[in-house]
Parts: structure tokens; C-alpha cells; sequence
């Protein structure tokens, strides 16, 4: 698939996932948005750049720690910045700013950002080192640049019990993006590759328990998986829900069903000139 391609894909994507992103059972975004933000150690008064902001998860909670300083963030799905907009208004927070535009086409004048931050993206990008060093080329020397991906045994065993299900009704399950930085030896390699040192990587656990099955149907159709169920026929959903939410409750406590959604976080800086 070409690039353009992609993109269109991608942006069609996003354009539906917006309207779901933000619901509750999905809170694992936010919760690792304040860890990556935290991360970023800002000393309050800095110039950030959130790229694939999406719905402004981690735009927010950088703009929330800068009292004197602001976020832009950028993000090529209008229907994920439509959210994040709001959502802005909403806390109030006149300190962070959205633009419609993909990571190639980011035109600042240069390298203007402290720092830059990019939550669960860069794996969708093609070409993931050279997505570094466009972000890098963007914030000056010596700047932070923070990322985050899923890692390890994400939403397991629910996630596989899906799998195996959906396959039975001849859904053919594509390859997970998020695979290509799921290791902390894969984090290292990337910033290595791009010259952006002082890395440190960090495996951090924003997992929760969800109520019951409904909110775990939430995040199925909320997110990624919602693809595999739309390629299935109305009556073929109900008895997939049906059956799955037999096998989910088997892995319910008395204190709910456990999501594990481990995240790798990795901070690395732009090399100081000369
Ligand atoms: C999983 S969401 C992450 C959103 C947000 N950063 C967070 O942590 O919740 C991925 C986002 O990447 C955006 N995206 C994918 N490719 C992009 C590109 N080439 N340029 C800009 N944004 C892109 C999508 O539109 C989507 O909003």
C-alpha cells in the first residue's frame, strides 16, 4: 500500500474511532498520557509539540503541568481534533492549540518546541526512524522527546479469547502495528538510530479492572478491534456477543476483569549543537 493510501486509511480510521476514543473503559489513554507527561520532567514554562495528538490526551496533561508554557498539538484525523478541542474548552485550558496536519507536513519554522511528545503513534507511521528525526528536527538541542507504546501482554488473556473467537466466524485478524515497538530493546534501537541519546525507557502497568463485560465490549468497540467485528453479519454479532461474554465473565474477580495494559515509555533528548 502506498503512502497516500495509508494515510487516507489511517485518517478514515481515526475519523470514526474519535467518536469512542475517549470512553471510560478506554481510560488506560489518559492514565499514560500523565505518566509520558510526567516523564517529560517540564519545568513549567516550555513550548511542546504533541504529535499525533489524536483526541489530546497527552496535549492536555502537558498543557495541565504549564502554567506559563504551551502545547500544539497536531494529528491528521479533524474528527480526533474536534475532541480534543473540546475537551480543552472544557478545563478551560487556553494554554494548548490543535492543528490538522500529518507529521510530514509540520511546517514551525524550524526547530521552535523545548520538547516534543508523541503517545501510541509512532508505530503507525512507515518508516519509524525517520518520524524521529522529522519530530527532532522540530525541537531545539537538548530538548525532550517522549513516546509511548503498548508492550508486553496487552489486555491479555481477553484479547486472545476475542481472537480465536472472531477467527472462527472467518475474520481474518491483520498484523498489530503496535508489535514493532513492543520491547524495550526496540525502544533503544529506534532513538539509537536517530542520533537522540540520554534515553531512559520505562515499563509502566496503567491496567485497571472494568466493571463487567459491557465495559469490555466498550473497548472492543471502541478501538482496533472494532474492524475485525464490523466484518461480521448482524445476527452473527449477537451470537459472537453472546458466546464471548460467556468465556470474558470466566475471568472476572470480586473485584472486576482485569485489563493488563502494560505501556513501554521511553524519554530521549536532541543532541546539543556542535
Ligand atoms: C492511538 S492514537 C493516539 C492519540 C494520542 N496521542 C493518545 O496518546 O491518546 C494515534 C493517532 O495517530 C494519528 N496519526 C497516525 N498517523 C499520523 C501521521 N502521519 N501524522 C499525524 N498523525 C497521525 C491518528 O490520527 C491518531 O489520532
Amino acid at each position: 500500500m502506498d503512502t497516500q493510501t495509508r494515510q487516507f486509511k489511517l485518517k478514515e480510521i481515526f475519523n470514526v474511532a474519535a467518536v469512542g476514543y475517549d470512553n471510560p473503559a478506554l481510560r488506560f489513554f489518559v492514565q499514560a498520557a500523565n505518566r509520558l507527561a510526567d516523564s517529560m520532567a517540564l519545568t513549567g514554562s516550555e513550548h511542546i509539540l504533541d504529535v499525533a495528538c489524536g483526541t489530546g490526551a497527552v496535549s492536555l496533561a502537558c498543557a495541565e503541568r504549564l502554567g506559563q508554557g504551551r502545547v500544539t498539538g497536531v494529528d491528521l484525523s479533524e474528527g480526533m481534533l474536534e475532541k480534543a478541542r473540546a475537551k480543552a474548552a472544557l478545563r478551560q485550558l487556553d494554554n494548548v492549540s490543535f492543528q490538522c496536519t500529518d507529521l510530514d507536513s509540520m511546517d514551525f519554522g524550524g526547530a521552535v518546541f523545548d520538547g516534543a511528545c508523541c503517545g501510541f503513534g509512532v508505530f503507525f507511521l512507515p518508516d519509524m526512524e525517520a518520524a524521529i528525526r522529522v519530530i527532532a528536527g522540530h525541537v531545539r538541542p537538548g530538548g525532550a522527546i517522549g513516546i509511548t507504546s503498548f508492550a508486553g501482554e496487552v489486555m491479555e488473556p481477553l484479547a486472545t479469547a476475542f481472537i480465536e473467537r472472531i477467527q472462527g466466524y472467518g475474520v481474518e485478524v491483520p498484523p498489530l502495528s503496535w508489535k514493532r515497538l513492543d520491547e524495550v530493546e526496540k525502544h533503544q534501537a529506534l532513538y539509537a538510530s536517530t542520533g537522540v541519546n540520554q534515553v531512559t525507557t520505562e515499563a509502566v502497568q496503567v491496567g485497571y479492572f472494568l466493571t463487567g463485560f459491557d465495559e469490555w465490549w466498550d473497548v472492543l468497540w471502541f478501538s482496533g478491534f472494532r474492524g475485525m467485528l464490523n466484518q461480521i453479519s448482524e445476527s452473527e454479532l449477537a451470537r459472537f456477543k453472546q458466546d464471548h461474554q460467556i468465556e470474558i465473565e470466566r475471568f472476572a474477580t470480586d473485584g472486576g476483569i482485569w485489563l493488563n495494559v502494560e505501556v513501554l515509555m521511553s524519554v530521549g533528548h536532541k543532541p546539543q549543537a556542535g
